[in-house]
């Protein structure tokens, strides 16, 4: 059985009939485009892996490391190692950049301590007793992804991770991508930016209209100028 398996997935918002029967797998320690335009459905795939109330599952199986996450709530998934950051990242205000990550250790036991992310991460070293709120975009982004690791985790959903950040605080994200790649953490990766994601991906999927309409390696989607123009405008 392979690392993370998604088979059939179809789920709803309310009466709206978005995720249309999307499947895909993932071999342990992979990174994954996943791409599509604006609409497409990624967001709402993300969610219903995630086992979010919202979109519903209503048919399909989702399988990581041998466990059903389809038969789980959002809390339990997350218990099993499955950790979502958000497009809006969810930093809470008021709260240091360490109370951040102290505070998503507690809810994972079995996470990064602080020095192995201190470690990985020595800007949020440098900011810990800053509000985090007041951090620049692209630091915030680090907290995020910093604080999926202090959980238990063993794959991370990343939902368009270098939105609305300059060039090249993008690069210093991606960086941060490629180390946890190189760790062997099992990665999903939606964005806008096609060709950041593809570059340090192994597989990619495009959905369009809720439906996966290609599947394969990354490599094929940058060579392909056909798939670039068709769906994703690159
Ligand atoms: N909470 C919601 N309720 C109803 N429809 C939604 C909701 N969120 C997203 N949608 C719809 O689901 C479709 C897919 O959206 P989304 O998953 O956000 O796409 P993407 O992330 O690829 O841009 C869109 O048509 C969007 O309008
Ligand atoms: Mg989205």
């Amino acid at each position: 059985m392979p690392f993370f398996s998604v088979r059939d997935v179809h789920a709803w918002y309310g009466e709206s009939y978005i995720v249309q029967g999307v499947s895909f797998d993932i071999d342990k320690g992979e990174v994954l485009s996943l791409l599509g335009r604006n609409g497409a459905g990624k967001t709402s795939t993300l969610r219903t892996l995630a086992r979010t109330d919202t979109p519903a599952l209503r048919r399909g199986e989702i399988w990581l490391d041998g466990v059903p996450l389809h038969k789980m709530k959002a809390y339990q998934a997350a218990g099993a190692g499955v950790q979502l950051v958000p497009e809006d990242r969810r930093i809470i205000g008021g709260l240091t950049v360490e109370e951040n990550l102290v505070l998503a250790q507690v809810t994972g036991k079995k996470g990064w301590a602080l020095e192995e992310i201190y470690d990985h991460f020595p800007r949020l070293y440098e900011r810990r007793t800053q509000d985090a709120v007041t951090m620049s975009g692209g630091e915030q982004q680090m907290l995020a992804v910093a604080r999926a690791l202090a959980r238990d985790i063993k794959i991370l959903f990343l939902d368009e991770p270098y939105e609305g950040l300059a060039p090249v605080i993008v690069q210093e994200i991606e960086k941060i991508v490629r180390q946890i790649r190189d760790l062997g953490i099992t990665t999903i990766i939606v964005e806008q930016n096609a060709i950041a994601a593809l570059r340090l991906s192994d597989r990619a999927v495009i959905m369009d209209s809720g439906e996966v309409v290609f599947s394969g390696p990354a490599k094929e989607v940058l060579d392909n100028p056909q798939l670039r123009d068709e769906y994703l405008a690159i």
